[in-house]
């Protein structure tokens, strides 16, 4: 896409593996999934390969990357395991988030402060690589900051407190929350680095966060894939695209 006020879509598809692990055989494929949404419109897919392997496999990043006509953004932690993954099927972005084993879902942002040089290092060879780096950060000034120092080349902003805020009808809460994001989506943009956002969002909760025109993709899964349960997922797709064109009209 040429626009450059376009906000592109980047669909997760974890949670169509969380399904098909239930029964442990290979029915929903989330690679048949990340074709639908790619149908639909999605600019990217994003899949988490995890530590205890939850949700996506290994074999199904190698199948993403075979079968994908639009790039593909590998999460991760940053473990030498995982670096050796990335570095094997070269995904197009990879996007560092911290994971704890006992969590439902990527509860926090990466700290990057306390770990800036051993980022930095780890890093490089991924973008030596021609990979795209994303930091998953919270909105608090000193990580970005601290991202622009290590070399990454995007920060996804964590949007996860905005959402909760908005599902729990706490007004003041959402709205100092949306300050945040966008206080910290400017201070990166300044920084020089693309900014990103996800975590949480819905049809509702997309509008304000895509509003903010500094920033260049969202990440969604959880919402999108419950949402194809009751009309499919290209429906779901084609209809938060069509919320994130009526918040950011394309120019
Ligand atoms: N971005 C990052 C870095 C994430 O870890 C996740 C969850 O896997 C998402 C976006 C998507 O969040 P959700 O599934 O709540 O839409």
């Amino acid at each position: 896409m040429v626009n450059s006020n376009y906000l592109r879509l980047g669909v997760n598809i974890d949670h169509v593996a969380t399904v098909r692990n239930a029964r442990g055989h290979d029915h929903p494929d989330p690679v048949d999934a990340a074709l639908l949404a790619e149908k639909a419109g999605a600019d990217g897919i994003t899949a988490h390969l995890r530590e205890d392997r939850r949700h996506i496999r290994d074999r199904d990043i190698a199948r993403l990357k075979d079968n994908l006509n639009i790039p593909l953004n590998l999460e991760m932690a940053a473990t030498s395991e995982m670096q050796q993954i990335a570095l094997k099927h070269n995904p197009h972005a990879i996007c560092l988030v911290p994971e704890r084993r006992q969590e439902r879902t990527t509860e926090a942002g990466l700290n990057v402060v306390g770990q800036l040089t051993v980022l930095r290092e780890y890093i490089k060879p991924l973008n030596d690589k021609g990979c795209r780096i994303s930091f998953f950060i919270g909105t608090d000034p000193n990580q970005i900051k601290a991202s622009a120092e290590a070399g990454a080349q995007v920060v996804e902003i964590h949007t996860g407190p905005y959402c909760e805020a908005i599902n729990e009808g706490l007004d003041n809460v959402q709205a100092e929350e949306l300050r945040k994001i966008i206080t910290a989506a400017y201070q990166a943009h300044e920084l020089g680095l693309e900014v990103h956002a996800g975590h949480g969002l819905n049809f509702q909760s997309v509008r304000e966060v895509a509003a903010i025109d500094i920033i260049k993709e969202l990440n969604i899964g959880h919402f999108l894939i419950g949402e194809a349960i009751f009309t499919g997922l290209q429906e779901a797709v084609k209809t938060m695209r069509q919320a994130m064109d009526e918040a950011r009209p394309v120019q």
